[in-house]
């Protein structure tokens, strides 16, 4: 499973692993920064979280191809280290913890690194890209009940508009609702071709489609998930389970969840922050990964 997390060494560095440490990866994901946290650990512990269970299963699979050793059940020993894959939504980070046993409770580093991996982008059956025609399904948690597609068939005009426009501030939010609007008239909205032929209906002058269309989308895959509002519970979860010095680095794709940790940081005197304007990559990351563009790191510190 290939996914390039963007400031791999940036994250890796500002957690500052101890071997004998605790860290929870909360966005497993392809398995990269897992994979960089198990490689420092001696004695220690990590405890890694995916809402999608392909992540989970896949990483399973990375971790025999790498150390010739099967991952039965979620935990195992690797050596001296303890790894826990835990299928779940960090918003329920506590009682994860707390399941695992109250020694595990104080954590020496958390990583959140958000949104989507390419491996579900690319996946054509989870339905997050444009790129291919699939259904418009976008759920991270195949437990979820409400689809894409149930929000494009199921809203009302104004609003599926608000959610263009709070969630990705697309200033043909009104065009575009007006149009699904219309084409539901007729028949359903049903595949990704549909979202973007109705989007391309909806643009004037010189706009490029295709950010357009990035941007419907991405608004969708937020209000699907729940994005905004899962990532709030699980802010209000650190202060109990970080250990004093211990830290927590955000990687963030969208100015909305940005926010959310700048303000709530901003409130808090449990923790300092690493820095005061977030991190971003060089020109050069950037230029090899497009992922990297809009990437925003921030680290807080436990006091
Ligand atoms: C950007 S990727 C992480 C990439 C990973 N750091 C790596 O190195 O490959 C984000 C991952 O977080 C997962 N995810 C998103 N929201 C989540 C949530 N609320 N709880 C748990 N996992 C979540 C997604 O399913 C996806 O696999």
């Amino acid at each position: 499973m290939y996914h390039d997390t963007v400031l791999l060494q940036n994250i890796i560095n500002e957690l500052e692993i101890k071997e004998k440490g605790v860290y929870v990866d909360t966005t497993l994901g392809g398995g990269s920064v897992s994979f960089e946290i198990l490689n420092r650990l001696k004695g220690g512990n990590l405890i890694s979280l995916d809402i999608d269970t392909d992540a989970i299963n896949n990483f399973k699979l990375e971790f025999e191809k790498k150390y010739s050793k099967k991952f039965i059940s979620n935990s195992m020993t690797l050596e001296s280290n303890t790894i826990t894959l835990v299928n779940e939504n960090f918003s329920k980070l506590k009682e994860i913890i707390l399941n695992l046993g109250k020694e595990k409770l104080k954590i020496n580093g958390i990583i959140y690194d958000l949104g989507v991996s390419s491996f579900q982008i690319d996946n054509p059956k989870k339905g997050f890209s444009y790129m291919s025609d699939s259904d418009l399904d976008m759920r991270m948690d195949k437990r979820l009940k409400v689809t894409a597609r149930d929000l494009l068939n199921g809203m009302y005009e104004k609003e599926l508009s608000s959610m263009f426009e709070r969630y990705s501030e697309e200033p043909f939010s009104k065009d575009i609702a007006r149009n699904i609007v219309k084409f539901r008239k007729t028949k359903s909205i049903e595949r990704s071709s549909d979202l973007v032929s109705i989007v391309k209906r909806s643009i004037r002058g010189q706009a490029y489609l295709y950010h357009h269309v990035s941007r419907i989308f991405q608004a969708l895959r937020i209000k699907v998930n729940n994005e905004l509002g899962v990532l709030s519970d699980s802010l209000l979860l650190l202060p109990d389970i970080l250990e004093s010095g211990g830290r927590v680095v955000f990687l963030t794709y969208h100015s909305g969840e940005d926010r959310i940790i700048k303000h709530y940081f901003l409130h808090n005197d449990n923790f300092i922050s690493l820095y005061k304007k977030p991190v971003t990559p060089s020109d050069e990351e950037i230029s090899k990964n497009r992922r990297a563009r809009s990437a925003k790191m921030r680290v807080y510190e436990k006091k």
